[in-house]
């Protein structure tokens, strides 16, 4: 199939979200030492983003997991990087692209819980409705949309268009 892309979300638009997700990040953690735990691959450029824009002691880690979906459909998930910080008795923020059905999330969420983490919380660059199956809380949403398969600023299809530096919606080419 052949798709091309239109512009969604705008490099200005998504930096000045970041800054306002930091301020409230930095209002709700002031006086504690956050962990940032990205997801990867796709949440390379929003957490390196914010965690710049954080004014508070911050470490970060990642965490890789793979689906066993196509290339648009999800699968179950396993893990395949596990953090290497602990993160036993400390704030956990896991840093993630995009929500779809809320299986990764929640996978990863009780995976970090189960660590002993004192509280882990969700922030998502994107919250995308429409197929969710997993009843989760996220605690931080930069942008929501109802459907669609975005790329860019880390979200990939096929590895294609992760280092777009906007956010784009595919199209079915006509
Ligand atoms: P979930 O487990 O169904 O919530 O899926 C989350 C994962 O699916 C994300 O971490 C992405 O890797 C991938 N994904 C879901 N929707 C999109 C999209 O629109 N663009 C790129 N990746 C997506
Ligand atoms: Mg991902």
């Amino acid at each position: 199939m052949n798709y091309e892309k239109e512009l969604l979300i705008p490099k200005k638009i998504i930096s000045e979200r970041i800054k306002e997700l930091a301020d409230a990040i930095e209002e709700e953690y002031r006086g504690k030492e956050l962990v940032l735990v990205g997801i990867l691959k796709g949440a390379i450029f929003f957490l390196t983003d914010l965690a710049r824009e954080l004014s508070l002691p911050t470490k970060i880690d990642f965490i890789r997991v793979a689906s066993y979906g196509s290339k648009m459909e999800p699968g179950a998930i396993s893990l395949t990087k596990d953090v290497e910080l602990s993160v036993e008795g400390k704030p956990v923020l896991i840093v993630e692209d995009i929500v779809d059905t809320g299986q990764t999330l929640s996978y990863v969420k009780e995976l970090l819980e189960e660590k002993g983490a004192e509280s882990v919380k969700i922030c998502v660059l994107i919250d995308k409705k429409e197929r969710r199956e997993k009843e989760i809380n996220i605690d931080y949403c930069a942008f929501r949309v109802e459907k669609g398969f975005l790329v860019g600023y880390g979200l990939d299809y096929n590895e294609e268009g992760r280092c777009l530096p906007e956010i784009y919606v595919l199209k079915e080419q006509k």
